[in-house]
């Protein structure tokens, strides 16, 4: 049996894969994929893409970035673990802590906790979040608050303010205290308000009723995607975050934004946080921190968090933290991902060539009667697919189905998550790249719709 056959008839079969069902993958078995360069991957008959998912939102330097590799096998050679819990150290730790400080000034964010992943930076900011509370004693603080259609990630925390029921139900009970209010979506909403300004005022309204129906006492964090990512790709209305942002500062609630997706320039500004021009106490960052070559993540932890634990007696000391916090390898790989994602310039380049394909989709959208909505920024967009555009009625999973094989036959690897297609490609990729993408999905739109 070739190699190519032995993965073949063993794909799936061993392996739970996330977010699907195993029996699904079993009969419908996923892309083996087998190479990586600059932007393109291969699978492993050969057939080679554009790889319009940018991994998972986080291969924003590509596939061939030599700094990051050379960077990780070198700390690999000089040291490959420490620990960073009490007591010990490393140097790409330290250099990587001051460099974020560096990064993240406008926001002023001026200390930072390591993890290995999104889920893990959702869970540290939601526990800092309640210690703050504690060590400034006002220990009602403890309820979370969150976006409807928002996505924070897989941990028992995270799942909780999760805002898809997708992600919930299978695994209820989940953390008490958690509570959710809707998001200014034009396109679906169940006001009717299409004026993006009007529903923005009414979401606030009841995000104010919601905090002091709970009481404002109790509610230690509201938790939110600056552009909301998994959910769909949902951008807020001009003003509104900031407006969410004083509104929960006014009310004493920290605020935390869940930069997991937006950090680092893929919504064509350097954090989503600046792009919409708020000012959080906590942010959380993965991905695109080590632009995927190594599992990592980070908590930005802002002044007024920093101070009050600074300031604390015991009640101050940090008892969270992983085997893998501050990872040598990938502090390491964060230090090159980061240098390469400035040296590239890559969030004015994001917005440059994510208008480029934004216009293509709408382009797309004007000759395409399934595609209702294009939506997005930088480079994380999406389209809705409909069956009818009056009634909005969302296509079926098997049209989905085609549309993503089609792209993929056509050229271009996207996702799909429901209705709604959604595209996350490396940030380096050119205009022309872009184009390819477009041509890809029209070819995938006509063989969805041709069944
Ligand atoms: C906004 C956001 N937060 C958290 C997470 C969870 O990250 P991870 O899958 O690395 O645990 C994700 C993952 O996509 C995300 O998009």
């Amino acid at each position: 049996m070739s190699d190519s056959d032995f993965l073949d008839a063993h794909n799936a079969r061993h392996v739970w894969h996330p977010m699907a069902h195993p029996r699904e993958m079993e009969q419908s078995p996923p892309r083996i994929i087998a190479r990586g360069e600059g932007v393109h991957v291969e699978d492993h008959r050969g057939h080679r893409v554009i790889d319009a998912v940018g991994g998972l939102w986080n291969v924003n330097l590509g596939y061939s970035s030599e700094p990051v590799k050379r960077a990780i096998a070198e700390q690999l050679e000089t040291l490959p673990y420490a620990s960073a819990f009490r007591g010990t150290t490393n140097a790409p730790l330290i250099e990587l802590s001051e460099t974020l400080t560096h990064w993240l000034e406008p926001e002023g964010m001026r200390r930072f906790a390591f993890t290995a992943g999104g889920s893990d930076s959702v869970e540290v900011s939601l526990r800092l979040a309640r210690q703050y509370w504690k060590v400034v004693g006002q220990k009602d603080r403890t309820k979370f608050l969150a976006f409807r259609k928002g996505y924070h990630g897989t941990h028992f925390g995270a799942a909780s303010v999760n805002g898809n029921d997708r992600f919930r139900r299978p695994y209820e009970p989940l953390l008490p205290g958690c509570f959710h209010v809707p998001f200014p979506w034009t396109y679906r909403n169940p006001f009717g308000e299409s004026d993006p300004q009007r529903l923005a005022t009414l979401c606030l309204n009841l995000l104010d009723e919601e905090i002091r129906f709970q009481g404002a006492d109790t509610i230690a964090a509201f938790v939110f995607e600056p552009v909301l990512g998994a959910g769909g790709v949902f951008v807020p209305p001009e003003g509104f975050l900031r407006d969410v942002v004083a509104l929960c500062r006014r009310h004493g609630i920290l605020t935390i934004a869940d930069e997991v997706i937006t950090g680092f320039g893929r919504t064509g500004e350097w954090f989503g946080s600046r792009l919409m021009g708020v000012r959080p106490d906590l942010m959380c960052f993965a991905k695109a921190i080590t632009s995927a070559y190594f599992p990592f993540g980070a908590v930005g932890i802002g002044e007024r968090v920093e101070q009050a634990f600074m300031q604390a007696d015991g009640s101050g000391g940090i008892y969270s933290g992983y085997t893998y916090s501050g990872h040598p390898v990938g502090c390491a790989a964060a230090l090159a991902a980061l240098a390469e994602t400035r040296r590239l310039d890559l969030a004015p380049r994001a917005a440059r060539v994510g208008a480029v394909l934004k216009a293509g989709l709408e382009s797309l959208a004007a000759s395409c009667p399934s595609i209702g909505e294009v939506r997005g920024t930088g480079l994380m967009l999406a389209m809705e697919c409909v069956a009818d555009r009056d009634t909005k009625a969302p296509v079926d999973a098997a049209f989905m189905t085609r549309l993503l094989d089609g792209t993929y036959e056509a050229g271009a690897l996207i996702r799909t998550s429901g209705n709604v297609a959604i595209l996350s490609p490396p940030l380096i990729i050119d205009e022309a790249d872009a184009m390819r993408i477009v041509g890809a999905l029209e070819a995938g739109f006509a063989k969805a719709r041709a069944a």
